[in-house]
């Protein structure tokens, strides 16, 4: 039987998509079974303003939390390679978008309104959605970002499945795509 080769990331793996599309919970899973070190964008920007995202847009607004996105990031992509979670409009905003798709493989975690808004819905922690109907401003920015994001190296269906499952098929995808010949074996 064959033994199935480790999976070797030349490169940081950046996961996109819209709130509630499971990047932190997906990418928690996904740096442990890599062997990476998994890094949450939207933490190290609330840590280097010394404030939660919601007080930074109150206080400073959207295009000053985009700036400070921005410079948080091209940081981290800096360093080794790691799982990277970022906020949902990381990938909208077109210098940092640039900068992944230089330095990163980008995964879209896609999914649908359903599940979205089942998963956003007890939080209040995002200032987005808290400017209107949440589930119509998702099915707005659904509208507006899905065509954006669907610019990333990869696309993976996040749907109610457990996390494992969606974190599994993020592994093959890493496979197929890193080296097609060796696809369908385990990380
Ligand atoms: C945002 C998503 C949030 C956070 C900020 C803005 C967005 O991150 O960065 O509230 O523009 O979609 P999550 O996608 O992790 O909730």
């Amino acid at each position: 039987m064959n033994t199935p080769s480790p999976l070797l990331l030349p490169r940081t793996v950046a996961l996109v998509g819209l709130m509630g599309a499971g990047k932190s919970a997906i990418g928690r899973r996904l740096a442990l079974r890599l062997g990476l070190p998994f890094v949450d964008a939207d933490d190290e920007i609330e840590r280097a303003a010394g404030c939660s995202i919601s007080e930074f847009f109150e206080r400073f607004g959207e295009i000053e939390f985009r700036n400070g996105e921005r410079r948080v990031i091209a940081r981290l992509l800096e360093g080794a390679p790691h799982v990277l979670s970022t906020g949902g409009g990381a990938y909208i905003d077109p210098e940092t978008r640039a900068l992944m798709r230089e330095k990163a493989l980008t995964v879209w975690l896609r999914a649908d309104l359903d599940v979205l808004f089942d998963r956003v819905k007890k939080r209040t922690h995002r200032p987005l959605l808290r400017q209107g109907d949440p589930r119509e401003i998702l099915g707005r920015l659904m509208e507006q970002r899905y065509p954006i994001y669907a610019e990333a190296d990869l696309v993976v269906e996040s749907t109610a499945q457990p996390a494992d499952r969606t974190t599994e098929q993020v592994i093959d995808a890493l496979r197929q795509h890193l080296s097609p010949e060796s696809a369908g074996a385990v990380a």
